[in-house]
């Protein structure tokens, strides 16, 4: 018999306040560069995602240590030497982050681990990292282009490597693998990606260049141990914050969370919408940092240009359930990436919309949202994908009538707190 999901209700209003746990993009790149570091790393307001909670287990995995107290991770770093071959295949679950940025880091160890992870994981391209980290000297061979992905590391050489795609995880495993590299390793990119590596790296003593869309390091270098803090997790904020938008009389508040303008394109996407929202910077380096306050929303359809996707990607399915509540056509295009995410994020939401009763049409490059067709409760799949089952449920909060998400508790995987937190908006 297969498990209840999760059932959720309309909701008549959506309210709160709410300072969520840390971005899971910068602990994931805080907690590889503390194990890259000499001396004791404090990482506070950690992620609580399932996803970091894989990068931590594979750094002990491969030598390091590492303990936690609370939402503080602490990681005792001697250095890339340090590292020893992993006991077997080393688990990402879920996280193609983990899998993607270890490999990098990899490449310039002196042993062989292979890195593997869940279903959804083994389904998806790590060709991208394995090609640059060959070019640099290591072994790196896939499965067909996917997990499990072998690495085999040694003595690199820095290279020069355009990407093809914009990839802030293949960025950050070239740079990382070029941190270990003889002279520069430069990574081009082809539109602008998030930039957490490079405003982390020199947190951790490194230098870094960046002239446009290019970003380089020196190898050879010691990092050196950081105390940090992470902002809250803008893409955990993007679900709490459609939630007020589409619900009468609404409005969240939302503290210490990232600004950083690499990922908070779906603001500016919301905001041409319609969306009454407000931010205000607290912080600005190594991160900008802040809050957001969004409220109840008329809300028209908008068109979001290929150049504006890198830094919204993770939220097309956020939008997406504010543009099945606008007036008008939504489009968006030059999303391709959505097909290779946790899911084929494309077709996992046309159908999983559509079965509420959303005229959404797939594209192979995105989406066409026709708004302002009333949704009703239905039975959902979510593929197994936290940010389908996240987007869905938020729908339910508008839907007439009850929607269960199937397996609706892989929301963990970036945010363990998501359905509690809805509960805590819902009672206002
Ligand atoms: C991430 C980069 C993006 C994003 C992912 C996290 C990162 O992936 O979708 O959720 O932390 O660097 P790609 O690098 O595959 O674009």
């Amino acid at each position: 018999m297969r498990p209840p999901g999760v059932r959720i209700t309309n909701s008549p209003t959506f309210r709160g306040h709410f300072r969520l746990r840390g971005d899971k993009s910068i602990s994931h790149r805080a907690a590889i560069l503390g194990a890259l570091a000499f001396g004791e790393t404090r990482i506070e307001n950690f992620s609580s995602a399932a996803d970091c909670a894989a990068t931590l287990r594979c750094l002990a995995e491969l030598g390091v240590e590492v303990s936690q107290r609370g939402d503080a991770v602490t990681l005792r770093g001697r250095g890339p030497e340090a590292w020893r071959a992993p006991a077997g295949p080393l688990d990402a679950g879920n996280s193609g982050s983990t899998l993607r940025m270890l490999a990098g880091a990899l490449a310039g160890r002196p042993f062989r681990s292979v890195l593997t992870g869940d279903a959804s994981l083994r389904r998806r391209p790590v060709e991208r990292v394995a090609a640059p980290l060959r070019a640099m000297g290591a072994v790196a061979a896939s499965t067909d282009g996917r997990p499990p992905l072998t690495i085999e590391g040694g003595p690199l050489e820095g290279i020069r490597w355009g990407l093809p795609v914009p990839s802030a995880q293949v960025k950050t495993a070239v740079l990382l693998a070029g941190l270990q590299a003889r002279g520069t390793t430069t990574v081009l990119e082809p539109m602008p990606s998030r930039d957490h590596t490079e405003r982390l790296l020199p947190v951790f003593g490194s230098g870094v260049e960046r002239a446009g869309l290019a970003v380089s390091v020196v190898g050879g270098g010691r990092l050196r141990a950081a105390t940090l803090t992470v902002p809250g997790d803008v893409s955990s904020a993007a679900f709490l914050i459609v939630a007020a938008l589409i619900r009468p009389r609404s409005e969240v508040r939302i503290e210490g969370v990232s600004l950083n303008p690499g990922r908070t394109g779906f603001l500016d996407v919301l905001k041409a919408m319609g969306a009454r929202i407000d931010t205000g910077l607290t912080e600005t380096e190594p991160e900008p940092v802040g809050w957001i306050v969004a409220a109840s929303s008329r809300l028209r359809g908008t068109v979001v240009p290929p150049q504006a996707v890198p830094a919204l990607i993770d939220e097309v399915p956020a939008l997406a359930v504010a543009a099945a509540h606008a007036e008008g056509t939504f489009v968006i295009s030059g999303a391709a990436e959505l097909r290779v995410k946790e899911s084929d994020r494309i077709a996992a939401l046309a159908e999983g919309l559509a079965r509420m009763g959303a005229r959404v049409e797939e594209r192979p490059d995105g989406l066409v949202i026709q708004g302002g067709a009333p949704l009703r409760g239905a039975a959902v799949r979510v593929h197994d994908d936290h940010r389908i089952a996240m987007a869905l449920a938020v729908a339910a909060l508008s839907a007439e009538g009850e929607t269960e998400i199937e397996n609706g508790e892989c929301a963990s995987v970036s945010f363990p707190d998501f359905f509690d937190l809805l509960e805590e908006g819902r009672r206002g």
